[in-house]
Parts: structure tokens; C-alpha cells; sequence
């Protein structure tokens, strides 16, 4: 399964969600995950988001490994999305801000 780590935080771009074939992702206020049990590892979603915050589940970068559990969970509390929309207001400064993990509203 594919994702979704650190950097999407506060930043949330959504370019991911237009192209993932089986609609997996599930979005919160400033965050979002994939859910997965639906991820079918086609990994389309990894090279579209701006944020580089996508990737498989073995390659998680060092540190990160608590998102592959977060996503799993929120994916079954938060609603799906699968059209994009407008980043978050700020996204611009919070990308690339490290361990944001925090900020995470849920
Ligand atoms: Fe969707 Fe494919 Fe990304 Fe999984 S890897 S979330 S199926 S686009
Ligand atoms: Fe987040 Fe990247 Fe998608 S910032 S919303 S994982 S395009």
C-alpha cells in the first residue's frame, strides 16, 4: 500500500486524489490519507503530489513510520475525496517544514 506522510501536512495539494483509479483517499481539515485496504499500489498518486509526500509503504523515509499506521486509522473516521481542490491557505510556507505530525487537525 501506498502513504501519505509528513509533508502533506498543512499543505494538503490534492493533485493526488484526480488520479488514484479506486478512489482511496480520505480527506481531514489540514491532512489526508489512503486507506489501505482499498490501495491497490498502482502508484500513480506518488509522482503527482507537489509536496513529495507519498510513498510506498516499504519506503517510508526514516522517522515517518508512525503515518503508516495514522493512515489506517484515519482513513476509516475521515470522508473520501476524489476531486481536487484549492491547497490550504498557506501551503507555499509549510511545505517542507519538518515533523508536522502536531498540526495534524482531526
Ligand atoms: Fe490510489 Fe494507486 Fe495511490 Fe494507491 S497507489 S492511493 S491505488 S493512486
Ligand atoms: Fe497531500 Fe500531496 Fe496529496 S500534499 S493532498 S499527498 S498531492
Amino acid at each position: 500500500t501506498f502513504v501519505v506522510v509528513d509533508n502533506c501536512v498543512k499543505c494538503k495539494y490534492t493533485d493526488c486524489v484526480e488520479v488514484c483509479p479506486v478512489d482511496c483517499f480520505y480527506e481531514g481539515p489540514n491532512f489526508l490519507v489512503i486507506h489501505p485496504d482499498e490501495c491497490i499500489d498502482c502508484a500513480l498518486c506518488e509522482p503527482e503530489c507537489p509536496a513529495e509526500a507519498i510513498f510506498s509503504e516499504d519506503e517510508v523515509p526514516a522517522g515517518q513510520e508512525k503515518y503508516i499506521e495514522l493512515n489506517a486509522e484515519l482513513a476509516e473516521v475521515w470522508p473520501n475525496i476524489t476531486e481536487q481542490k484549492d491547497p490550504m491557505p498557506d501551503a507555499a510556507e509549510w511545505d517542507g517544514v519538518p515533523d508536522k505530525m502536531e498540526h495534524i487537525i482531526r
